[in-house]
């Protein structure tokens, strides 16, 4: 045997093995005859008996083809785990008219004997890691119908000889690294329904004529070098479905050459060069779903006609030349979520009808000349994500409408000439996390209701007229000194401009008072009772402390729980910590920095001091009483030590047992630690971990819900156990606190759910548990992989070897160890799930961990992320 296909399951796969090496090959040849029939019989009742797990793993062996009176015409090994490469001698078999090794682990070329299978219809080599170029014998393959070669490592030329395949009516290229020109014979193939190369190197000017036989549906030639002009003949190929140019520098123009397309479903024509018009022919395109021409030189006006393409859903016309109006008739377009005219000369309103498209999730209209008022219609685009408006003459007030916008994640107003005062109403965008106001005439204080806008990451509120306090959240709090000036005396933020003095603290009260009564009070009737006790509690408390400033030194409020005495304490850890001296700083966190103290009795503990109090920490109160409430209520051998708090006008700060491990986070993030914490301590901090949220979830009444755990909040102790800490966002469960009016997670670690609907339940502990439990696998927090996890049709994803995945700092598992991976990997994934309903409970996953692992069916090395998803 030269070379063979080595294969997973060696004992399944005799047949295979027979199949492919040459001393056999001629019982393939012979098949026929009885004995082998039976020895075909045998194999496939053998199959049929396999255990139902092993056998979806062989889901494609699917032999039945092979039957009396066609012997052995068909050979379907797809969607396995062959590997090495492909033998020469399969060419034996002559008769093979269907051949397919798709998505395998295949190396090595292409046989040239491959030419020699002269019956084969079918050919799909697709999804290998096939290397070297397209063997030019393939040309002799002049039956063939279908030849998929995509996502291999193919280079060189398309071989002209394509051009003999009369009757292909499918090929597929992308996803190699093919180049040169594209051979002028690809006009040859007049059957042709399916061509696809995108994502090659191929350059030169494409074939005069592509669509000869008029059949052609699909086209894709994106992302690769081609030049000069599209096919003449695509205006009349009236069939095409779903046509890719996009990101090559094709020239031509966009009014002449195409036609009229009635089957069309999807065009991208982005990141080229064409120029002329956008043609109301379009419009004819009843089922089109997606347009884009974004970064070409497409002039003139946007066609009203192309709202009779009423299935559309993406319409993207960025970065062109495009002038006039925005035709109100797009409003009709209720499928549209995602609308791009961005970086054109449009100019007029924004049409009011924009406001019924309920389905939009994007709306980009920056860098126009469009003019008037933001419309408060947009306000009922109620799926709305992102909404850029920036670089226009927009004027008049923002609208209040904006703030029902809910699920808003980036609203971009800047560079325009907005006026008047902020509405109190975009303090309810709660999920927004980039927020651009600059370059405006916005005046007057920054609403009081900012305070909620807990999800808020960005924000640049420069060059306006805006003035009195910040609001204090963390966003402005942390805010850079050029996300700020320029306005009229904004105060509060302690890094870059000055604290507020205590008259314009008064006068933030009255404001906030005048805001309570002339603008809330008639929105949100019944939490007017809410606010006012708010309101009223507010003012008091800044009246007191504004009277007791100059001695707020000694006004510290020590609560001392197990037996300690809270003042005595309260000194030694300031003497302790020098005053909180960054010196003695070892971790920062949302909520606030945590600090070594080492007390001269000989006690370590660590301080962790919540973000300075000096203006309505309203945030930091709330986070604050959380963690003291749930934490002197659970006590669990993973879950950190509070011995006591202390509260002080000027920080607030809770003592907590030191730990030396630091945080996971951080060791995961030196080389040596890291190499340090081998895999069966990563395999404890798992169950200490899941532990920890089994304790809280099951065995706490009410339940705790931690809500943020994250390898930042996982610390440990000399011994690497793992403790759980930071309770700043954990809630008690009360049946009617599951919606939750803030976002106060770790992003990259938060449950889609809670991101998007902020409902808060245990499930979203296991989510992040998943996360961390992969990010202590991986060494590194698994960002890529829950990305693609959200993807629908992720194939790649599920052919990722496993192995790919595994810390490489550490030694590659083996034995018992390995089995303990691949199952914490299995268990992760049914965390990561996207309905909550179909996570486990911690109680699961704790019984999980501790049972007896199964055993490996195939070595490590070989599993795929679909064996464990
Ligand atoms: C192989 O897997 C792909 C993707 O999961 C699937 O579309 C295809 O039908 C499978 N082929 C066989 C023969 O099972
Ligand atoms: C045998 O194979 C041929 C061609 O593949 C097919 O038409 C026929 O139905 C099959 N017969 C049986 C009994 O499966
Ligand atoms: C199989 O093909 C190879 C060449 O591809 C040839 O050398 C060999 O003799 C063939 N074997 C049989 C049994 O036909
Ligand atoms: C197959 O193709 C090659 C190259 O195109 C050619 O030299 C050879 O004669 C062909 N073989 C047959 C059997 O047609
Ligand atoms: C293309 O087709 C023409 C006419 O059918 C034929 O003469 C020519 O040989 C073909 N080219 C190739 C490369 O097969
Ligand atoms: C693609 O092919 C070129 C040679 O044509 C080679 O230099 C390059 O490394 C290849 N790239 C990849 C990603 O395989
Ligand atoms: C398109 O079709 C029309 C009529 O069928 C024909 O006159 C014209 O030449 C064709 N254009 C191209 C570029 O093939
Ligand atoms: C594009 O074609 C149209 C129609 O033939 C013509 O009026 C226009 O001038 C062309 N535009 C450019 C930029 O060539
Ligand atoms: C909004 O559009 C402008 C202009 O294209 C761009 O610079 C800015 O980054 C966009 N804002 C957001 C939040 O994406
Ligand atoms: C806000 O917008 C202005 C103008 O478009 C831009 O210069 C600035 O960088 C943006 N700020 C942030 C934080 O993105």
């Amino acid at each position: 045997m030269v070379s063979i296909i080595q294969i997973v399951k060696l004992k399944v796969l005799l047949f295979v093995i027979a199949l492919l090496s040459s001393s056999s090959a001629a019982v393939l040849v012979s098949l026929d005859t009885n004995e082998n029939r039976q020895e075909l019989e045998a194999l496939l009742k053998w199959k049929d008996s396999l255990d139902k797990s092993s056998s979806a793993i062989l889901s494609s062996w699917d032999l039945s083809p092979i039957n009396a009176t066609s012997p052995c015409d068909s050979l379907d090994l797809s969607n396995n785990s062959l590997y090495g490469t492909i033998p020469p001698h399969i060419s034996n078999v002559s008769k093979l008219s269907y051949l397919d090794l798709s998505a395998n682990n295949l190396n090595g070329f292409i046989p040239e004997s491959i030419g020699n299978l002269a019956n084969l219809n079918i050919l799909y080599l697709n999804i290998n890691q096939l290397s070297g170029s397209i063997p030019l014998t393939i040309g002799n393959l002049t039956k063939l119908t279908g030849l998929h070669l995509s996502l291999n490592h193919l280079s060189g030329h398309i071989p002209k000889e394509v051009g003999r395949m009369a009757s292909l009516t499918d090929l597929k290229l992308p996803m190699n690294n093919l180049s040169g020109q594209l051979p002028a014979e690809i006009s040859n193939l007049t059957s042709m329904k399916i061509l696809l190369m995108g994502n090659n190197r191929l350059s030169g000017n494409l074939p005069d004529r592509i669509c000869l036989g008029g059949l052609l549906e699909r086209l894709s030639v994106h992302t690769n070098h081609f030049v000069g002009l599209i096919p003449k003949d695509l205006k009349n190929c009236s069939r095409l479905f779903r046509v890719r140019f996009e990101g090559n520098q094709l020239i031509g123009n966009v009014s002449e050459d195409f036609g009229i397309y009635p089957n069309l479903n999807y065009i991208d024509l982005s990141y080229n060069k064409f120029v002329g018009e956008l043609s109301r022919n379009w419009g004819f395109s009843y089922y089109l779903t997606s347009f884009k021409i974004s970064n070409n030189k497409i002039a003139g006006s946007i066609p009203p006609e192309l709202a009779k393409a009423t299935n559309l859903q993406i319409l993207d016309l960025s970065s062109n030349q495009l002038v006039g109006r925005i035709p109100k008739e797009l409003g009709g377009l209720a499928l549209l979520f995602n609308l791009e005219l961005n970086d054109n000369q449009l100019s007029g309103s924004v049409p009011t009808e924009l406001g019924f498209l309920s389905d939009l999730a994007q709306l980009n209209l920056a860098e126009n000349r469009l003019s008037g008022s933001v419309p408060a219609q947009l306000g009922q685009c109620s799926k709305l994500l992102y909404l850029n408006l920036s670089k226009n003459t927009l004027t008049e007030k923002i609208p209040f409408q904006i703030g029902s916008l809910h699920y808003l994640q980036n609203l971009d107003l800047s560079l325009n000439f907005l006026t008047g005062e902020l509405p109190a109403e975009l303090g309810f965008l709660t999920s927004l996390e980039t927020l651009n106001l600059s370059h405006n005439q916005l005046s007057g204080y920054i609403p009081i209701t900012f305070d909620e806008m807990s999800s808020l990451t960005t924000v640049d509120v420069s060059y306006n007229m805006l003035a009195g306090p910040l609001p204090s959240i963390r966003a402005f709090r942390n805010a850079p000194a050029k996300a700020l000036e320029h306005n009229q005396g904004l105060c509060g933020n302690t890094n870059t401009i000055g604290t507020c003095s205590s008259m314009i603290r008064k006068s933030k009260a009255k404001y906030r008072k005048k805001v309570l009564i002339s603008i809330i009070v008639p929105i949100l009737g019944t939490l007017i009772l809410l606010f006012i006790i708010a309101g009223i509690l507010f003012t008091r408390s800044r009246e007191a402390r504004n009277m007791i400033e100059p001695r707020e030194e000694e006004m510290a409020n020590c609560f001392a729980i197990w037996g300690f005495d809270g003042k005595l304490m309260h000194e030694s850890l300031i003497q302790a910590t020098e005053d909180f001296n960054s010196k003695y700083c070892i971790g920062r966190g949302g909520s606030g920095s945590v600090y070594i103290a080492k007390l001269p009795t000989g006690q370590v503990f660590a301080v962790k001091k919540l973000h300075e109090l000096d203006d309505d920490e309203v945030a930091n109160m709330k986070s604050f009483s959380n963690e003291i409430n749930a934490l002197t209520e659970v006590k669990h051998r993973n879950i950190v030590k509070l011995y006591g708090f202390c509260s002080h006008a000027k920080y607030s700060f809770l003592v907590y047992e030191y730990l030396e491990g630091g945080s996971l986070a951080k060791l995961l993030k030196n080389e040596e630690r890291a190499r340090d914490l081998d895999w069966n301590k990563r395999i404890q901090v798992v169950k200490g971990v899941a532990n920890a949220l089994t304790y809280m979830h099951h065995e706490c009444f009410p339940p705790v819900i931690h809500r943020d755990i994250s390898s930042n909040n996982i610390l440990l102790d000399s011994e690497y156990e793992a403790r759980v800490s930071d309770f700043g966002t954990a809630r008690i469960l009360n049946p009617d606190s599951s919606k939750l009016t803030s976002f106060a997670g770790t992003f990259g670690y938060s449950a889609p759910e809670l991101a998007y609907r902020m409902e808060a339940n245990e499930k979203c502990d296991v989510y992040s548990f998943g996360v961390l439990t992969l990010e202590l696998i991986m060494g590194k927090h698994p960002e890529d992989l829950l990305l693609s996890l959200l993807l629908p049709t992720s194939i790649t994803i599920h052919r990722i070897p496993l192995k790919n995945l595994l810390d490489n700092r550490l030694p590659f598992p083996v034995d018992q160890v390995a089995e303990e991976v691949v199952f914490m990997v299995k268990l992760a994934f049914s965390c990561l799930q996207t309905s909550p309903q179909s996570r486990p409970t911690m109680q699961q996953v704790s019984q999980k961990l501790s049972a007896q692992k199964p055993h490996l069916l195939d070595p490590l090395d070989i599993i795929k992320l679909e064996n464990v998803l």
